[in-house]
């Protein structure tokens, strides 16, 4: 199965895929991720995002495009994939779909994760991330058990650089403006799958699994 997790940032789109990745042995693609990776390990790619994922900008198309083309050609890619954060733009939808189209592979469901913006708000205020390996909490909806610290890896958690208000408000704006658009390519090919995404985190994954029929 591969399915494109859509949606505001906040949504709570990193949480269950992490959660399908874990239960369900599909791989999670969050480009988010991969682009913080590389811009910790200072690797080229880092370098040339850096600017954008700070200032909440897009990353331009072509980098996109060819960080995902090398994911998918991985071994781990064969099975199932959650695309999570990609695509956010038509181009990126267009490029996708033909490098499915060339694997024999196509998108199964686009899933649209459904928020206020005062839940965004409060989500991305408090969310932490683990420092080794990404997994994500809440000071207030999903604490780790020792504060400060990942319940998984015991590595230090710690505020994304583009979780502070300004930046916030900037992403808000660049998803409603370049990203919400690209749900039309999908609907018009009727893989769209509106999910209310508000309320508690095992509420919201009894939705996703009941719409995706898992
Ligand atoms: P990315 O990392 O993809 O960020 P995003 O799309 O803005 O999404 P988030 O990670 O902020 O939110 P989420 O929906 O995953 O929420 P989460 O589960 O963490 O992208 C970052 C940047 O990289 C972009 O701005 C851009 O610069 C660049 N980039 C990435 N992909 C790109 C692309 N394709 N093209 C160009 N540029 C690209 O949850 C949020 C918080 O809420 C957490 O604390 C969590 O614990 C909590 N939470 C989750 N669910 C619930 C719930 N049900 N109840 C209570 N709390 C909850």
């Amino acid at each position: 199965m591969i399915l494109i997790f859509f949606g505001p940032p906040g949504g709570g789109k990193g949480t269950q895929a992490r959660r399908l990745q874990a239960r369900r042995g599909m791989l999670q693609i969050s480009t988010g991720d991969i682009l913080r990776e590389d811009i910790a390990a200072g690797t080229p790619l880092g370098r040339e995002a850096q600017g954008y994922v700070e200032r909440g900008e897009l990353v331009p198309d072509e980098v996109m495009v060819g960080l995902v083309a090398e994911r998918l050609r991985r071994p781990d890619a064969a099975a199932g994939v959650v695309f999570d954060g990609f695509p956010r733009t038509l181009p990126q939808a267009e490029a996708l779909e033909e490098m499915l189209a060339r694997a024999d592979r196509r998108v199964d469901h686009v899933v649209d994760f459904q928020v206020s913006e005062e839940t965004i708000i409060r989500r991305l205020s408090g969310r932490r991330v683990c420092q080794a390996a990404g997994h994500i909490y809440h000071v207030e909806f999903r604490p780790p058990r020792r504060p400060g610290f990942c319940d998984i890896d015991g590595s230090p958690l710690f505020q994304r650089e583009d979780d502070r208000p300004e930046t916030i408000r900037r992403r808000l704006e660049v998803y409603r403006v370049q990203t919400a658009p690209v749900l039309d390519f999908y609907r018009a090919r009727g893989l769209y799958t509106a999910l209310d995404a508000e309320g508690k985190g095992e509420e919201v994954a009894a939705r996703l699994d009941a719409a995706l029929g898992v």
